[in-house]
Order: C-alpha cells, then sequence, then structure tokens
C-alpha cells in the first residue's frame, strides 16, 4: 500500500517510530507541527488548507506531555495538556470533514484513563466509562473530538487507541527510569501491586498501522499488551534485564508530592486493560509480556 499519511505531532517519540515504519512500507508523510522541518505544515496551514491532496490516512499524535516533571500541575499547565490534545483532534475531524476526497482512515490516541483504577477490575473495549476525574473527562473530550459528520463517517474509519504507558528505550517512561535503574536504584512504587498497563513502541506502531490499513478496525481499541502486568512485575522485569536489582520501593508520596496528586495517579493506581478488539482482529503483538519487552528494550 502506498499514499500520504498525515501525522499531527508527529515528531514525537511515538512519531518518530511510526515514521520510520510507515517510511518502510513506501508511505510518504506530512507532519503537522508547531515547528518548521522538511515535510511539515503547521497547525495555521491545516486550519487555513486542510489536508494536503491525496491524504490516505490521518493520524493525530499531538498532545502536551502530561510527564514533564519539570511543569507544576497547574491550572494553566492542566488547560494546555488539555487543549494540545482535544483542538488538534477537533482540527483534523474538522479538515477531513471539509475534504472533498476523504481519507480512508482517522486515527487518533486515547488513554486507558477512562477506566476507573481498580485492583480486581478487567476492562476491555465495551466496560462501562464515564468521567470521574481529570484524565478520564480529557480521554472522553478526546475521542469525542473526532466525531466526523454524516457524510465523511461513510467514507472514513474512524479509530481511537487507548494506549498503556508506551516502552521503548528512547522516550516515554522508560527515558525517565532508564539511569536510576541502570544505577540500581529503581524499584516498585509503593508496594507496586497497582496494574501498570503497557504496550511495547513496535506494537503500537504496527496497530497504528493495522487501524491505518485494516477496514475492519473502527472505534475504540485498547493499545495495551495482552499480559497485563502490577507496576512491581514491571520494575523487576526491568531491573532484571538490566541485570540491576530493584529492591528500592519508592513511597507513593515522593509522586504526590512531584507530580501533584491528579497526575501521580497515572503511577501510583492503574487499571488492568486487555486488548480485546486487537486480539479479535487478528493483531498478532510482538512483544506480548513484559520480560519480553524488557529485554528489547536494553538490548
Ligand atoms: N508515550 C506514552 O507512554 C503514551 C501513553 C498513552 C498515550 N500517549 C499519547 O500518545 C500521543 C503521542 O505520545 P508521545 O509519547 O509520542 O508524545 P510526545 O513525544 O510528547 O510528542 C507529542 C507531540 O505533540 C506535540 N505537542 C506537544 N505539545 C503540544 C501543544 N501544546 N500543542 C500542540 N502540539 C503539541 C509535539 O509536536 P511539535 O512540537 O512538533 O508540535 C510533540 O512532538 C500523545 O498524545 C500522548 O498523550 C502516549
Amino acid at each position: 500500500m502506498s499514499g500520504n499519511i498525515v501525522i499531527g505531532g508527529g515528531t514525537g517519540f511515538v512519531g518518530k517510530h511510526l515514521i520510520n515504519a510507515l517510511k518502510n512500507k513506501n508511505y510518504a508523510i506530512t507532519v503537522i507541527s508547531r515547528m518548521p522541518g522538511p515535510q511539515h505544515i503547521s497547525w495555521n496551514d491545516l486550519n487555513k488548507s486542510g489536508l494536503p491532496q491525496g491524504t490516505f490516512a490521518v493520524v493525530n499524535l499531538a498532545g502536551q506531555n502530561v510527564m514533564d516533571f519539570k511543569q507544576r500541575w497547574s491550572a494553566g499547565f492542566k488547560q494546555n495538556v488539555f487543549n494540545s490534545r482535544i483542538n488538534t483532534t477537533s482540527a483534523l475531524a474538522k479538515a477531513i470533514n471539509e475534504a472533498s476526497v476523504k481519507p480512508q482512515a482517522f486515527i487518533s490516541m486515547s488513554g486507558v484513563g477512562a477506566y476507573k483504577p481498580d485492583k480486581s477490575t478487567q476492562y476491555t473495549e465495551s466496560s462501562h466509562v464515564s468521567n470521574f476525574d481529570f484524565f478520564s473527562k480529557l480521554v472522553l473530550e478526546w475521542e469525542k473530538a473526532t466525531s466526523l459528520n454524516n457524510e465523511a463517517q461513510k467514507q472514513c474509519r474512524v479509530v481511537s487507541i487507548r494506549s498503556g504507558v508506551v516502552l521503548g528505550r528512547d522516550g516515554g517512561m522508560i527515558k525517565q527510569l532508564y539511569l536510576p535503574f541502570f544505577l540500581g536504584l529503581g524499584g516498585p512504587i509503593g508496594d507496586g501491586s497497582q496494574f501498570l498497563p503497557w504496550i511495547h513502541i513496535a506494537d503500537l506502531v504496527n496497530l497504528i498501522i493495522f487501524a491505518i490499513e485494516n477496514n475492519k478496525v473502527k472505534g475504540i481499541i485498547n493499545g495495551v499488551a495482552p499480559s497485563p502486568c502490577t507496576n512491581k512485575e514491571f520494575s523487576n522485569a526491568f531491573a532484571k534485564a538490566l541485570r540491576r536489582p530493584a529492591c528500592i520501593p519508592v513511597p507513593k508520596l515522593v509522586f504526590n508530592i512531584m507530580l501533584g496528586n491528579d497526575r501521580a495517579k497515572m503511577v501510583t493506581e492503574g487499571q488492568k486493560v486487555l486488548p480485546q478488539r486487537a486480539q479479535e482482529l487478528g493483531f498478532k503483538f510482538q512483544y506480548p509480556t513484559v520480560s519480553e519487552a524488557c529485554l528489547n528494550i536494553v538490548k
């Protein structure tokens, strides 16, 4: 397959991996970014001129980094976290509505924050979701922002990928944990019994491409590995892959102080999420278990 894929926020961690994989499949790429660059257009260009001609699919990865430790969890920062996802997604939905030739698919990132943290419930795409805190509201609004008008809906599939924490050497959580774990100073957060929904970067990239290319993929799809693990199991697997101990637990209070209570919940609490739809649709995970994922990451 080939064609042009438009990627909002394609300059980030997931975007760089996705672009490499798409180029290997001979797709052309247009990135929508706040910064100029080769094959870049700005959000302003999109609003003014719409989607580039011949757009085969649209992917949105844009969003202010929630786990930027330098940023205080202030009302202004929260607004930025919210607007950077909802406004970019709405701008892309509007551009698809207005395109004379519609792309085949609109894939947007979303998060597992839609599911209430719990130690016993197993969540799938058919589980009930509600607006119970900042992140659940964010996820529900983010997914709503993908809505297309009636005519566009008939021609363009819309997919929201509720992604777990993305594990890869060069970005996201691993980038922040690598040094402490490498120095043998890593360990679980609190007692480590909270779930940590996760997916290896290669599997997330393959899932996005699967959603672009497979016309059966539509609606919500959980972007998580098929073997859920707890925070402690992840810490042990990562430390073992690095041949280090993982015996220094970090009290939850440290994260509450460092990140703010709301944001700390992303790591001090967690959900057991299963990729039911991806598996029903025949998607194959390259890294189904956290030990395989961690071994690959430290290679
Ligand atoms: N990484 C994870 O573990 C994870 C887990 C679940 C969901 N997600 C979601 O998946 C998406 C991609 O994740 P990622 O790890 O690749 O993120 P990332 O590395 O932080 O990159 C996101 C991109 O968003 C753009 N961006 C940042 N702030 C923005 C703002 N205020 N307004 C408009 N655009 C802005 C940036 O592009 P420019 O600077 O070029 O504009 C940036 O390169 C994000 O929406 C994230 O919330 C990620």
